[in-house]
């Protein structure tokens, strides 16, 4: 059965710089002949992986070299090779005793990811199934640590381009629509920080409990960094929390650019990082930074008697003290074979080519004639638009994706609909991002 899963998985890693990026043809009775139930009888695992691969077929090619939209991540192989094994060994890790060596694999990354951003020793990392599962325990530990019990009246603040999954953790963190207050952000997309003070200002005047401010290390609509620095400065000087989104910038912190971008993330009480998106792994695998354990624990832990004690080792946590998961996979795995197989520096490497990549799309898009590229990059994100209408766009949106070479996505801001590039799969170099080009480029002319 092996021999044969992996004969499908390498033939998918092979085929992934020719294929298509996307393909939706003749898809209506493939999903007929998917709604179906398991049947009574056994079928052979062959026709099944047929089955398998002609799915993976369908929609946009997220692995592909040429996907461009939305924040890409890749799933890089050694990854998944880490996430089989540790699904055949199938050991307990929520908690450390049943299987402390392979939490000590787990814990080890989250120390190296918190050395990363000079976090103190009382720091403590988590793996979450992604980002907004990051967002949603970091909300909680700030309303948890800085509100206690009565909530209701606090507030915390987010840019115009902070991602949804924020407010979102906010409504199930139970707190008020009317808690989140949207501050307006600058001409570069930044959190302006006069709107911030002021907002605060005027909720303390009439009562509210400012409790938290939210910045993004990389938005998604155009990678934009807020001024870290000033925030941490403005979250210490009210007594507020200080969370940064950096699910998609956050990994160039890995970079000496990148460190420089991000200076003020070190000030932090909560980091949001995505590996499945900065480090190029498979969907699943989010991770959550926070200064202080203590804190993330309060937020999280209860007591059980049917569970072994507690671990007093901060070397040695159990996870489910710092989550909202008992039970859950192994993914420690994922990130530690990639990290010891590949070294850092070749992560370094790979993210420090999207950088530059980003600089050559911004430029490239920049001469040609009429296509409005207002920002350039702070990280791997390009976003431009044609003259004229939305619609406009949107055309060629249309034109560049049916090339079944390039894929992009679009969104709508300051009140227009952009083309968006991001660079972020470990395999989308130089030579298929400059035949990107060469696709827009047609593709404005046509
Ligand atoms: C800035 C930012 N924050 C949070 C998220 C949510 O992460 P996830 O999709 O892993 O839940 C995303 C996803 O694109 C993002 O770009």
């Amino acid at each position: 059965m092996g021999d044969e899963a992996l004969q499908l998985a390498t033939r998918f890693v092979e085929e992934r710089y020719e294929a298509k990026t996307s393909d939706y043809s003749s898809l209506e009775p493939l999903l007929a002949s998917l709604a179906r139930p398991p049947r009574s009888e056994p079928q052979a695992l062959s026709s099944l992986l047929d089955t398998i691969e002609t799915a993976a077929g369908k929609g946009f090619d997220t692995a592909n070299p040429g996907f461009v939209g939305y924040i890409p991540g890749g799933g890089l192989y050694a990854s998944a090779l880490a996430d089989f094994i540790a699904c055949v060994i199938n050991r307990y890790t929520g908690v450390s005793a049943p299987a402390p060596a392979l939490v000590q694999m787990e814990a080890s990354v989250l120390r190296w990811l918190c050395d990363l951003f000079n976090l103190p020793d009382s720091s403590q990392g988590v793996l979450t199934p992604g980002g907004s599962m990051s967002n949603l325990s970091a909300i909680v530990a700030a309303r948890t640590n800085l509100l206690g019990e009565n909530f209701l009246n606090g507030r915390m603040y987010v840019s115009d381009e902070v991602h949804h999954s924020i407010t979102k953790s906010a409504r199930i963190a139970g707190l008020p629509e009317s808690a989140v207050c949207v501050v307006e952000t600058d001409q570069y997309l930044r959190m302006n920080l006069e709107a911030l003070q002021s907002a605060i200002n005027e909720d303390r005047a009439v009562g509210l409990s400012p409790f938290m401010v939210v910045a993004s290390a990389g938005t998604i609509n155009t990678g934009a960094i807020d001024p870290l620095e000033s925030i941490a400065e403005i979250a210490q000087r009210e007594e507020i929390w200080f969370h940064v989104d950096g699910a998609y910038g956050g990994f160039f912190q890995v970079t000496e650019r990148g460190r420089g971008r991000l200076r003020g993330i070190e000030r932090a009480d909560s980091i949001t990082l995505d590996p499945h998106k900065g480090m190029f792994l498979p969907y699943g695998t989010g991770c959550l930074l926070v200064k202080d354990s203590e804190q993330l624990r309060r937020a999280h832990e209860v007591q059980a008697n049917y569970l072994p004690a507690s671990s007093e080792d901060p070397g040695l946590p159990d996870f489910s003290s710092f989550s909202p998961e008992l039970t859950r996979d192994f993914r420690g795995l994922r990130l530690w074979l990639p990290l010891h197989l590949h070294g850092i520096d070749t992560f370094v490497q790979a993210l420090n080519e999207k950088l530059d990549l980003a600089g050559v799309v911004y430029e490239e898009l920049q001469a040609i004639p009429g296509l409005d590229v207002p920002w350039a990059p702070e990280l791997s994100l390009v976003a431009f638009r044609p003259p004229g209408p939305d619609e406009a766009a949107e055309a060629l949106l249309d034109r560049i994706n049916s090339s079944g070479r390039m894929w992009l996505s679009s969104a709508e801001f300051r009140g227009h609909t952009y083309l968006r590039m991001c660079i972020l799969s470990h395999r989308s170099h130089p030579q298929r991002i400059r035949e990107g080009l060469e696709i827009v480029r047609a593709a404005v002319n046509g």
